[in-house]
């Protein structure tokens, strides 16, 4: 701001027409900006460098070589980023701008919100100018949402938005066309289905849509070159569609926490670049199928709490990338296929819940807590499954126990009065029982 008093005081020359028109333009936002910026007495240092004449004798900071497009500095400080120091200048706080290196004006590419003030909002002037952006996420940023420029939607080819914007719909995110990565998580996205988001994005690589309160079914033609899906923690129902497997590309799947029913495509195997696939906390039956064997280099395998059956599949031992295998709360029955040494090998490891399935005690120790009974010589479980621990869950931790505490309280308070006041009682009268008896003792004595 001092910046600003020691220019407007110096005589009008013409050459200094446009670096003036420039600081003119900045100057409503400028005490606005001051506020999110820490050190505020840093003289603002964007201006005077790209005027074909500059007065540079005069400018604290002459190592910028090229600034950013006047317009998109204006919309930086609508949107709190500190712009004391260039915004173009490598690397900036977190990432948050990038900037390409055209001339004049450099422009952004790339832009990180995160952890915003509530009290921040969108323009839709400030997102316009912002339309060479390719690359727009918010993180952390409970703002209103504005309807997005199409200018912007179609330049973007990343666009992430975690626990951000409040809700999004379907039909807005539809105009992001050219988009190869899309994140959305822990926003509500109104849509009647995915198939209304994914259906023109030819070009997306990834895409995660999760704890975005979707409903309906997976889209039959998800006919693009994906390499990671996660749908997790929406409402999507019905069949995984066999037609997925045709994503030869594919190397993660999660559709866990979901209400997916069905079984497993047979021919899931053919889903040959697979690492990591979750579907676990769905109401998914049958058998895991035989085809599975064929994927190369599984590392995570989640089929958790679903009501899959049949025997569990040797052929998890024979694969050499194995780290993660979650089998645990189905329907599973059998004799479990695997010894320590594999078990060993995994970063994880369960079964439990299944009370169809047990394992070969002269092969397995009880000390493994693998939550399932020993076989009896039949290879049916022996007794009654230990109680269910607590590591023998799925690992979506969705499960919230926020309400229990008021309740939980009170009752064990009663109960905590019963308990003691019993065993007092006891030794009350277990006292002065012997107390009777002696003095009883004493008085037969002297009578006597
Ligand atoms: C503000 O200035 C102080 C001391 O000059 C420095 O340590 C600090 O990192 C600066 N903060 C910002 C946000 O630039
Ligand atoms: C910033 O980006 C560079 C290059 O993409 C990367 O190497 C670096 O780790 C990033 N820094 C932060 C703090 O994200
Ligand atoms: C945002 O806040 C979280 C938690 O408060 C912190 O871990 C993270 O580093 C912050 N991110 C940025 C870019 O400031
Ligand atoms: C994005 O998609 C639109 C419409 O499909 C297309 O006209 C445009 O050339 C693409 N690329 C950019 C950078 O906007
Ligand atoms: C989730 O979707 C249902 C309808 O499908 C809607 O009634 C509800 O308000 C949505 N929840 C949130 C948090 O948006
Ligand atoms: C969701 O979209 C429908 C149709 O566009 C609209 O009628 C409804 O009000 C929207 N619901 C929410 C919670 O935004
Ligand atoms: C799909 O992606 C792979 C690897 O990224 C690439 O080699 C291939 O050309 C892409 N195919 C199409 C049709 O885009
Ligand atoms: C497994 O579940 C499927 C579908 O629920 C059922 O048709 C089949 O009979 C079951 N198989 C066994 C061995 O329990
Ligand atoms: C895949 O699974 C491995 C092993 O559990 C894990 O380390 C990795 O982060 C996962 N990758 C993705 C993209 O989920
Ligand atoms: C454990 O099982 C694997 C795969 O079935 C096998 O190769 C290995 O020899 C077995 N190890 C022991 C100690 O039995
Ligand atoms: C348990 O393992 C032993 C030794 O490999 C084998 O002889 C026995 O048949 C197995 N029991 C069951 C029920 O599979
Ligand atoms: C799938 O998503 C859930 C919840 O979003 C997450 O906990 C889990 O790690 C993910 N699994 C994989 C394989 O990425």
């Amino acid at each position: 701001m001092s910046l600003s008093v020691s220019l407007t005081s110096l005589p009008p020359k013409p050459p200094l027409f446009l670096p003036l028109l420039l600081l003119l333009l900045l100057l409503p936002t400028t005490a606005e900006a001051a506020t999110v910026t820490a050190n505020a007495t840093l003289p603002p240092s964007p201006s005077p460098t790209a005027s074909p004449t500059p007065p540079t004798t005069k400018t604290p900071s002459p190592s910028i070589h090229s600034t950013l497009d006047p317009k998109q500095l204006r919309a930086l400080q609508s949107l709190d980023i500190p712009t004391a120091k260039d915004p173009c200048s490598q690397p900036s706080p977190h990432n948050a701008t990038i900037c390409d290196s055209s001339s004049p004006f450099r422009h952004l590419v790339s832009l990180h919100l995160s952890n915003c003030s509530s009290d921040l909002s969108l323009s839709y002037t400030a997102l316009k100018s912002l339309s060479t952006l390719q690359s727009l996420s918010f993180t952390n940023c409970p703002v209103t949402p504005i309807r997005f420029p199409l200018d912007l939607a179609l330049s973007l080819r990343s666009f992430t938005c975690i626990h951000s914007l409040k809700h999004l719909t379907g039909v807005g995110l539809a105009h992001f066309v050219n988009l190869t990565d899309l994140t959305v998580s822990n926003v509500p996205v109104n849509t009647s289905g995915l198939y209304v988001v994914l259906g023109n994005m030819h070009k997306l690589r990834s895409v995660t849509i999760s704890n975005a309160n979707v409903t309906g079914y997976i889209p039959k033609h998800l006919l693009f070159n994906l390499t990671h899906i996660d749908f997790s923690g929406n409402g999507l129902k019905g069949r995984i569609p066999s037609s997925i497997t045709l994503l030869e590309n594919l190397e993660s799947l999660n559709l866990s926490s979901n209400a997916l029913t069905g079984g497993i495509p047979s021919n899931f195997g053919d889903l040959i670049s697979l690492k990591n696939v979750s579907l676990g906390s769905n109401s998914l039956s049958g058998a895991i199928p035989d085809s599975i064997s064929a994927i190369p280099d599984l590392a995570h395998v989640d089929l958790s709490s679903n009501q899959l059956n049949g025997t569990i599949p040797k052929f998890f031992a024979e694969m050499k990338n194995l780290r993660y295998l979650n089998l645990g709360n189905n329907e599973f029955h059998g004799v479990l296929p695997f010894n320590l040494t594999f078990m060993k090998r995994l970063a994880v490891f369960k079964v439990g819940g299944n009370s169809n399935l047990c394992y070969n005690h002269t092969i397995l120790s009880s000390k493994l807590k693998l939550g399932i009974a020993p076989c009896d010589k039949h290879g049916l479980p022996l007794s009654p499954p230990p109680a269910k621990d607590d590591s023998s869950g799925d690992d979506s931790g969705s499960d919230s126990s926020d309400y229990d505490d008021e309740s939980d309280d009170s009752s064990s308070k009663k109960e905590g009065h019963h308990g003691p006041n019993k065993v007092v009682l006891g030794v009350a009268i277990a006292l002065s029982s012997i107390v009777f008896l002696i003095v009883f003792l004493i008085l037969l004595k002297r009578c006597g």
